[in-house]
């Protein structure tokens, strides 16, 4: 097939900030979180040791090492060098044997072995416009096995047009001064302005589409995240 000069540069979307070293290496203080929450739900669902997950956009790890203490296999797939710099030195820190590094992204990563029993993608899907937002969930449904499980969480506005502008004051408002301690408002801004949050209603037709049931979803009570668990058909 020839190539595909239309299709989207995954690396030119990932996020300034995501490929630059410095950024990256003080993203755990600034930006990390206790993936263990998402481990416990998805061990509650039946996940062990048989299991593979993929974790899409994995970033510098957090998520992918928490959940290769219940999975036998972890795959963290991530488009941004610095970033899996930082999650291979953690690998290594921490002799974790099952969890593999890959060099894709949501529209590259070319799954192999045995379908994956979940997918884990975390504040990576707004990187991409709505059409490849489609075109990524319908790819994670093919890496995964028939009732295999999405765990999808994001910035995504479930609000109406006419309240954007009262939920992102509001959000705004109450972001950190301190980049140290998460996303300014300065930052939540560029990201407002040049990257893809979404409405919820407009996601979850597109997981529909995708062929996935949306066993539940949750909203921040910002109304500026979301999370959903979402299994195939
Ligand atoms: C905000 S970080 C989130 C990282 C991690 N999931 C977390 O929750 O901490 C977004 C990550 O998505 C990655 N990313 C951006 N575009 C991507 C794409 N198209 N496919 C996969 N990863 C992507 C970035 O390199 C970055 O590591």
């Amino acid at each position: 097939m020839a190539e595909r000069d239309w299709w989207l540069d995954e690396r030119a979307y990932a996020g300034a900030e995501h490929l630059d070293p410095a950024y990256v290496a003080a993203y755990g203080s600034k930006a990390g979180f206790d993936p263990y929450p998402d481990v416990q739900l998805l061990r509650d669902l039946g996940s062990d040791a048989s299991q593979t997950l993929v974790d899409l956009g994995a970033g510098d790890g957090t998520f992918a090492l928490a959940a290769a203490e219940v999975f036998g296999r972890v795959v963290a797939v991530d488009v941004s060098p610095a970033m899996l710099d930082v999650l291979r030195h953690r690998i290594d820190a921490g002799r974790t044997a099952n969890v593999e590094v890959v060099a894709a992204g949501l529209l590259s990563y070319a799954h192999e072995g045995a379908p994956a029993d979940v997918v884990y993608c975390r504040n990576a899907l707004h990187q991409l416009p709505d059409l490849w937002k489609a075109v990524a969930l319908d790819r994670i449904a093919a890496i995964l096995r028939p009732r295999g499980l999405l765990r999808l969480r994001d910035l995504v506005l479930s609000v109406d047009p006419s309240g954007v502008a009262a939920v992102v004051e509001e959000w705004l408002d109450a972001a950190p001064t301190d980049p140290r301690a998460g996303w300014t408002r300065a930052e939540l801004a560029t990201h407002l302005r040049g990257e893809y949050s979404t409405f919820s209603w407009l996601l979850e037709p597109m997981l529909a589409r995708a062929g996935f049931a949306i066993e539940d979803a949750s909203y921040s009570a910002a109304r500026t995240h979301a999370g959903y668990l979402c299994r195939r058909r």
